[in-house]
């Protein structure tokens, strides 16, 4: 990966490291432990990891409080297991994103116990930003509004108010001063020159603060961040800075600058839609708030998540919109904090696998890099009891063994406690089970980042909605030269017929993604892809039934080169005779393309009062597809 643009086709995975494998059994994940978890990173698939901040801290607001920039927190261990961890890295492929928390320091931080000791007015004073009154800036709203009730704090040995847009005990630097700009430079060098490939930037909106405005995204704060890269490009090659601004995206887009700013920066909004997609069973949210984004410089890049480890933020929907997220999301007013939802993925999606896959299927196939919070390729639940967000940052779940092989320690000693119940606990959700199970979610999530992989097209091609009549079906292309991917999602719970017009795709051959094969593909129940390849290599790994429809609907196929009938599993029977068996069959059909162009036969049911040869002369220029909720992709080569 010597490509400059390697953030574009990245696919990043975000962890905790005193969350992830503990080496010395203190009961704290740490560097070494880390270490030897890499091949399990790598098997997955993941080209990047981002760790949250292991700096020395008071841990008050889990290490984003810093007390040294250049440093390890020492129960994550030293420097040299970092530098250790980075060279493993490294030599897997995988590159490293770090934090550069740099709004805010630990009230603990060198610079503020200086500054609060100091005179005022003095340069040591000025790297914080302080007043007499604590009604400067009313025009600035409140964070962390279930903690906090002003942006300013009394210090008595300072006797002055100081700033801080996060917790009380995290004063916020003062960007305006160019001390402290380079002050930060120099942090960033350290790290940069420790062989780390990105920096995400937190909290970048806040960095200046300017009299009668909100403090947010202001010119200067913009002048700043230019320095920044500025003196990254002069010294450095391929490093990447990725921007946390909790924005709309309109508000985003000058942090890319002309591409002289960031290279890359998180896409907040588009989260809480694709959840209210899901919920509201229709793509509008997801279309409108990806239709509404602005288009960036080549060079620049979207970070796409789901979960993270924050709340799921509703900063930027509106109030009704947030009401409704509240009551279907976070029922439970524990799961609520600050205005999100404190909550993992696979509990939002009430452990529905379908849904899973459907949005692991979209955070994929989305434009951006994707970002995948650890624990979730394995469907890790959560515990919304444990206080802050710490109820998505629970211990790795490596076995079903003790401490689910996370740590040695007493099982009081780790951190925090284990997801234990009997849903989510690790006796059922752990990494060793799943990957002995073919067919676990963690071998589905591999294998869908292997499809991500094949092309460079998601990460860096351009989308284009299809809107089909039925607004349930999210259907979009992406496409990249003359290469172009179509994604069809059902939103809804039930099966949903579609038509999509694809006609300036005529002449295309398909290739299903999953199996690759050109000649056709086959998909049963929406989330069952089935090839002649893979029958023909995986045998094995079919399920019976499945195996034999396919093999099925293949024979007919080459009989006469027209599908008469096609169907799922055991409800068509030998003599290809359709048998419905419930009503909700009658919709639940399969598709078939071959290689004759864009011909796809619907496998109609005559109930329906239409056969599969009517569907032959309408379907010359278009693709049907019946989809049930799943993801179903096509590939196309022009
Ligand atoms: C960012 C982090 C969050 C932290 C906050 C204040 O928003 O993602 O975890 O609490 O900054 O440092
Ligand atoms: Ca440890």
């Amino acid at each position: 990966m010597n490509d400059p643009l390697w953030y574009k086709d990245a696919v990043i995975y975000e962890a905790h490291v005193k969350s992830f494998y503990d080496s010395n059994n203190d009961g704290i994940g740490d560097f070494n432990g880390l270490t030897q978890k890499l091949d399990y990173l790598q098997g997955l698939g993941v080209t990047c990891l981002w760790l949250l901040p292991f700096f020395p801290s008071p841990l008050k607001d889990d290490g984003y409080d810093v007390a040294d920039y250049r440093n390890i927190h020492p129960s994550y261990g030293s420097l040299e297991d970092f530098t250790v961890f980075v060279q493993a890295a490294h030599a897997r492929g995988l590159k490293v994103l770090i934090e550069l928390v740099v709004n805010h320091t630990s009230d603990q931080h060198p610079w503020f116990q200086r500054a609060r000791h100091a005179p005022a007015g003095s340069p040591e004073r000025d790297f914080y930003v302080w007043s007499d009154t604590d009604k400067k800036f009313p025009e600035t709203r409140i964070i962390f509004s279930d903690t906090e009730k002003s942006n300013w704090a009394w210090d008595p040995v300072a006797g002055q108010y100081y700033w801080h847009r996060f917790f009380s005990h995290q004063p916020d630097l003062n960007h305006n001063n160019p001390a402290v700009v380079d002050a930060v430079i120099d942090v960033l060098r350290f790290w940069l020159d420790l062989g780390v490939d990105a920096l995400r930037l937190d909290a970048v909106a806040y960095l200046c603060v300017g009299e009668g405005t909100s403090n947010e995204n202001l010119p200067e704060t913009h002048a700043v961040l230019k320095e920044l890269r500025a003196r990254v490009d002069a010294h450095f090659t391929d490093k990447v800075l990725l921007a946390e601004a909790n924005m709309q995206p309109e508000d985003v887009r000058p942090y890319f600058g002309d591409g002289d700013e960031f290279h890359m920066s998180f896409h907040f909004p588009i989260m809480p839609r694709v959840f209210m997609a899901l919920r509201l069973e229709d793509r509008k949210p997801l279309i409108d708030i990806i239709e509404r984004t602005p288009s960036i410089p080549d060079s620049c890049q979207w970070g796409i998540f789901l979960r993270n480890h924050d709340e799921l933020t509703l900063e930027m929907v509106t109030e009704i919109e947030r009401q409704y997220m509240w009551d279907e999301y976070a029922q439970d007013p524990q799961a609520r904090i600050n205005l999100g939802i404190r909550r993992r993925l696979a509990p939002l999606m009430e452990g529905d696998r379908r849904r899973i896959e459907l949005m692991s299927g979209l955070l994929m196939a989305l434009p951006g890099s994707p970002i995948l919070y650890y624990g979730d390729e394995i469907g890790m639940g959560d515990n919304v009891y444990l206080g802050d967000r710490n109820s998505v940052r629970t211990p790795m779940q490596w076995n079903g063994g003790a401490n689910a092989g996370f740590s040695a320690a007493d099982p009081e000693r780790l951190w925090l406690p284990l997801i234990s119940n009997a849903l989510y606990g690790y006796q059922a959700v752990n990494v060793e089970s799943q990957q002995r199970n073919p067919t676990s979610l963690l071998n589905w999530t591999r294998r869908l980042i292997e499809v991500r992989r094949l092309t460079r097209v998601f990460g860096r091609g351009a989308i284009e909605f299809l809107k089909p009549d039925n607004h349930r079906v999210l259907a979009f292309t992406r496409t990249l030269g003359r290469e172009s991917v179509l994604a069809v999602n059902n939103l809804a719970g039930t099966a949903q017929a579609v038509e999509l017009d694809l006609s300036r795709f005529a002449g295309a051959i398909p290739v299903e993604m999953f199996g690759a094969s050109k000649e056709f593909f086959v998909f049963l129940d929406g989330d069952i892809f089935l090839t002649r390849e893979d029958i023909k290599a995986n045998l094995l790994k079919c399920r019976e039934h499945d195996f034999a429809s396919a093999f099925r609907a293949i024979c007919e196929l080459e009989e006469d080169d027209t599908l008469r009938l096609l169907g799922n599993d055991d409800r068509w029977n030998y003599n290809g005779k359709y048998e419905p068996r419930r009503k909700k069959d009658l919709c639940d059909s399969s598709c078939i393309i071959t290689r004759r162009g864009m011909r796809a036969l619907g496998g109609w049911p005559e109930t329906n009062g239409r056969t599969a040869t009517d569907m032959s002369t309408r379907v010359e220029q278009s693709l049907k597809v019946f989809d049930s909720p799943g993801v179903a992709r096509r590939l196309f080569h022009g």
